[in-house]
């Protein structure tokens, strides 16, 4: 019996779907400041009307932080922000972590996005190890979590690689230490979406391998990660895809090559 001969397939395309975990909608985002001078006069004059009886100030200036700025961001992905000091960058992270509402615009998130900050909220008069338990459990983690994990913060941070660091106060700790801290419980669990703002600037070259090591463990374990730096070395290592701000305004979203290139080009570095 003959067998029709069958046309030959395309071969199967495994990819993974492309699930949206960040959708960022024509944002625009303004601090109102008040109390704002408005630029003129002399410092005695700016003393004059600090000591003068008129206490409410009717100076309100408006910093439009972010503008129009759209992009999706998906599961398994590192995104890198980029940009000069005061370009939008902590503000946009802020506004998708829920802590800035836009002035216009709109953001979706996928799960609680999780910000990594220089202002993340350990106490300072409380020691490391208990700011290790607080910061666990203010994650959503059990107490039981919280007890399995202890031994593997403190290790990852190394803050006792140098003596029994981990018992006193986190107002001992320089501030490459606190912030080894603060990535080593964030970076704990597995987030949805990490979002982490210079956090590994201030650790020495060993601790930077490491965080970025379980960066890209977190990414493995699906989850999103947006790293804002001025290390393009960083950068280049975590993310392959970048977002440029500049004035609050997104110049360009693509391969990080791509945008490091134009950056560089820019900035001259
Ligand atoms: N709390 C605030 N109140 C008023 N204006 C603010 C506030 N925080 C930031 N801004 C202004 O918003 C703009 C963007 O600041 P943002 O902190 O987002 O910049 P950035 O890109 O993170 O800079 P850097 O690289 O220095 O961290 C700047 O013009 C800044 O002055
Ligand atoms: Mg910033």
């Amino acid at each position: 019996m003959a067998v029709a001969e069958q046309p030959a397939l395309p071969p199967v395309q495994v990819s993974r779907p492309m699930v949206p975990t960040v959708i960022v909608e024509d944002v625009n985002i303004v601090y109102t400041v008040y109390g704002a001078g408005t630029g003129k006069g002399s410092a005695s004059a700016a003393l004059g009307r600090m000591l003068s009886k008129k206490r409410r100030s009717t100076n309100v200036r408006r910093v439009h932080a972010v503008k129009n700025v759209s992009f999706t961001a998906y599961r398994g992905e590192a995104i890198g922000i980029i940009g000069s000091n005061g370009s939008g960058k902590s503000t946009l992270l802020r506004a998708i972590a829920g802590l800035l509402p836009p002035e216009s615009g709109r953001i979706y998130t996928d799960g609680q996005p999780s910000l990594l900050g220089v202002n993340a909220a350990l106490m300072n008069d409380l020691t490391g190890g208990t700011n290790v338990v607080l910061g666990g459990l203010a994650m959503g983690m059990s107490r039981e979590e919280v007890r399995s994990r202890y031994k593997g913060i403190v290790d990852f941070s190394g803050i006792n690689e140098k003596g029994d660091f981990i018992s006193l106060p986190m107002r001992t700790y320089s501030s490459g230490m606190a912030a080894r801290l603060r990535f080593s419980i964030a970076a704990a669990k597995d987030h949805d979406v990490l979002m982490i703002d210079e956090a590994l600037a201030t650790g020495d070259r060993a601790f930077q391998r490491r965080s970025e090591e379980r960066i890209r463990e977190l990414r493995k374990e699906a989850g999103t990660v947006f790293l804002v730096s001025h290390s393009n070395k960083s950068i280049r290592d975590t993310c392959e895809r970048s977002i440029w701000l500049e004035h609050g305004v997104m110049l360009m979203d693509g391969p990080t090559e791509d945008v490091l290139a134009a950056y560089e080009a820019k900035t001259g570095k």
